[in-house]
C-alpha cells in the first residue's frame, strides 16, 4: 500500500534518497522525463511540450528525525533535532537508525533515580542519549556513523473510523497525493516535483520553482490538526474528518486569493468537503515557491494530521480521498478553460 510503504521509509532533511528512490520507481511509467536536481528535488514531468499553462504541484519527501553527533565511550548516542521536534515526544520511543536502520530506544534517567525537582520537569535534549545495545563505544561505531539519522520506529496502521497512524504523515501524506495525481493524464505540461529540506527552511523548494518557472503552483501538505485534548475550538486550525483544509495565510505565505477563491468555488459545486485553515503559524514550500523567478501564482492544499513532528500522526482517509477529488478537480477545470480558448 502505498502510504504504508512512503511513511514506513526513512527520509531526513538532506537525507531524502530512501524516499526518493521509493517515489521514482512508483512515477516513472507515468512520466516523459524525470531528473533530480543538484539539491535532490525530484522533478517529474508530463506533456513537456504542450501548451500552457505550466502547473507545477510539489510535495516534501523530508520529515523531522534526529541527527547523530555524538558517540560517547559507554556507546551512548548523542543526537540533535533537524526540524521541529518537541523532545517531550522524545522519552523512551524506539528509532532506526541510519540506511542500516540499526534499533535503538531513546533513553533518560528512570523515575526512580530522579531527584523531586527532576520529576517536576520535562527531560531537555541534553538529558537523553540513544541506546544502541552496544557495549562501548568501538562497537557503536562499528554499526552508527557522526551525521546519520534517526527515525521514529512507527509502523503504518489503520485503526478506529477511518484513520491512519503512521510516523512521517508530513508530508508523505502530500507525496501519495502527488503520485496519485502523476497517474492520470492532462493535456498541459505538468510538473510534480518531489522537494527536499523543507523542514529546515524551505530549501528546495525554491531551486525547484526555479528550474520549473510554473504559472500556477498547488503545494500538496500534511497539516496541523488542533482537534486534540486541551485546545479551545477558537485554537482549532483544522479538525480531522472534515475534508482538506486551504491555507489562507501562514508564517511564509499569503496563498493567491483568486487561486483559492476557485478552490473553494470548485469545492461547493462537486460537493467535496473543505475547511480554511484557522492558525497564521507554520509555513510550506509555497512561500518559496511564490517568491522565485519571477513569482508564481501558488495555494496549498492540505490533509489535517493531528500529533504533527511526534512518532504517531493521525489522519483521516476520507480527508485524503477528499484532498485528491480537489486537486484532480482543479486540474480538470483547467482542461476546460484551455479548451474553451
Ligand atoms: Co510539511
Amino acid at each position: 500500500m502505498l502510504l504504508k510503504k512512503l511513511t514506513e521509509a526513512c527520509g531526513a532533511p538532506g537525507q531524502e534518497g530512501e524516499v526518493r528512490d521509493l517515489i521514482r520507481s512508483e512515477i516513472e511509467p507515468y512520466v516523459d522525463e524525470i531528473r533530480t536536481d543538484a539539491l535532490g528535488n525530484l522533478i517529474a514531468v508530463k506533456n513537456p511540450s504542450a501548451a500552457g499553462p505550466k502547473v507545477m504541484l510539489a510535495a516534501h519527501m523530508d520529515e523531522v528525525a534526529l541527527m547523530i553527533l555524538g558517540i560517547e565511550k559507554n556507546g551512548y548516542l548523542r543526537f540533535r533535532p533537524i526540524g521541529g521536534i518537541d523532545p517531550r515526544v522524545l522519552v523512551a520511543k524506539t528509532v532506526l537508525i541510519g540506511e542500516k536502520k540499526i534499533p535503538g530506544v531513546i533513553g533518560s534517567k528512570p523515575i526512580h533515580l530522579q531527584k523531586p525537582e527532576e520529576r517536576q520537569r520535562p527531560m531537555g535534549i541534553d538529558e537523553l542519549l540513544i541506546d544502541i545495545g552496544a557495549k562501548n563505544q568501538d562497537e557503536a561505531e562499528k554499526l552508527v556513523k557522526l551525521g546519520d539519522c534517526a527515525y521514529f520506529a512507527t509502523k503504518y496502521e489503520e485503526f478506529g473510523q477511518d484513520k491512519v497512524k503512521a510516523k512521517a504523515l508530513d508530508d508523505r501524506v502530500g507525496c501519495a497525493l502527488l503520485i496519485e495525481i502523476l497517474k492520470e493524464n492532462y493535456e498541459f505540461p505538468l510538473y510534480g516535483v518531489f522537494t527536499v529540506q523543507e523542514e529546515v527552511g524551505l530549501r528546495g523548494a525554491g531551486v525547484a520553482a526555479y528550474q520549473v518557472q510554473p504559472d500556477v503552483a498547488l503545494v500538496l501538505e500534511g497539516t496541523t490538526a488542533s482537534d486534540v485534548p486541551g485546545t479551545g475550538t477558537h485554537l482549532h486550525a483544522t479538525s480531522v474528518g472534515k475534508g482538506p483544509a486551504l491555507t489562507v495565510m501562514d508564517r511564509t505565505v499569503i496563498p493567491h486569493p483568486s487561486l483559492v477563491r476557485e478552490l473553494i468555488d470548485l469545492a461547493e459545486q462537486h460537493s467535496i468537503p473543505y475547511q480554511i485553515r484557522r492558525t497564521n503559524t507554520g509555513g510550506t514550500d509555497a512561500g518559496q515557491i511564490q517568491l522565485t523567478a519571477g513569482g508564481t501564482k501558488a495555494a496549498v492544499i492540505a490533509v489535517p494530521c493531528r500529533y504533527i513532528h511526534s512518532a504517531a500522526s493521525v489522519m483521516s482517509k476520507q480527508d485524503f480521498e477528499s484532498a485528491l477529488k480537489l486537486a484532480k478537480t482543479y486540474l480538470l477545470s483547467l482542461h476546460e478553460r484551455e479548451g474553451k480558448q
